[in-house]
């Protein structure tokens, strides 16, 4: 069969290398793409004194090119210092793979983003990150366009499931418009959480269900 891929493309994604989740990682992320709807995350382990990558896994619910970027930029970051995983680019990764059809750049754009909010979470939590700007309700809704509503496999913030943002001296209070027993409520909970936490200036953050 003829395809628009080069032997590499197909060979990465036939045999993906690094798929999987890592157990309590040091940094993790969820990306969906807004030109497609399709989803990666980005598990990290970290080496706290070389600040190396010592191990990284992902997951892709998106097409052949983002699997086969996902593949190759684990394999490009392993052992990597942070510092210069963070600037691996799509081009970079597209680059190794031989080339990808312009139509897929945005496959490879994802999973890019995807390792680069992992190392951004490790940094968060580690307290590594140097220009810090005050959380803003602006700021919380971006971190909320992350947290996935595994109702449609979209956002919450897309799919209007946050009915409201408050933040007040350093206490986010959220408000997820899903009853409180609702099969995915302790799951967007913990996720709203995961996301908004690791931000400098946030003390508190409560979710609170309507209904
Ligand atoms: Fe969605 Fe490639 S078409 S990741």
């Amino acid at each position: 069969m003829k395809t628009p891929y080069t032997e590499k493309v197909i060979e990465h994604f036939k045999n993906p290398r690094n798929v999987g989740k890592i157990e309590n990682p040091d940094g993790k992320s969820t990306e969906g793409s807004p030109a497609c709807g399709d989803i990666v995350s980005v598990y990290i382990k970290v080496d706290d004194e070389t600040k190396r990558i010592a191990d990284i896994k992902f997951e892709s619910y998106g097409c052949a090119s983002n699997i086969a970027t996902g593949s190759i930029i684990t394999e490009l970051a392993k052992g990597k210092p942070i510092e210069e995983a963070k600037t691996i680019s799509w081009k970079q990764a597209s680059e190794a793979l031989g080339g990808l059809p312009p139509v897929k750049a945005h496959c490879s754009v994802l999973a890019v983003e995807g390792l680069r909010a992992a190392i951004r979470d490790y940094e968060e939590r580690h307290g590594l990150i140097k220009e810090r700007e005050p959380t803003t309700v602006d700021v919380l809704r971006k971190r909320l366009k992350h947290v996935m509503n595994p109702l449609t496999g979209l956002d919450v913030v897309r799919t209007e499931l946050i009915k409201n943002v408050e933040l007040k001296d350093g206490t986010v209070h959220i408000t997820v418009d899903l009853s409180e027993d609702h099969q995915f409520a302790s799951a967007i909970k913990e996720d709203i959480k995961e996301k908004i936490e690791p931000l400098w200036d946030v003390k508190e953050v409560t979710v609170e269900f309507l209904g």
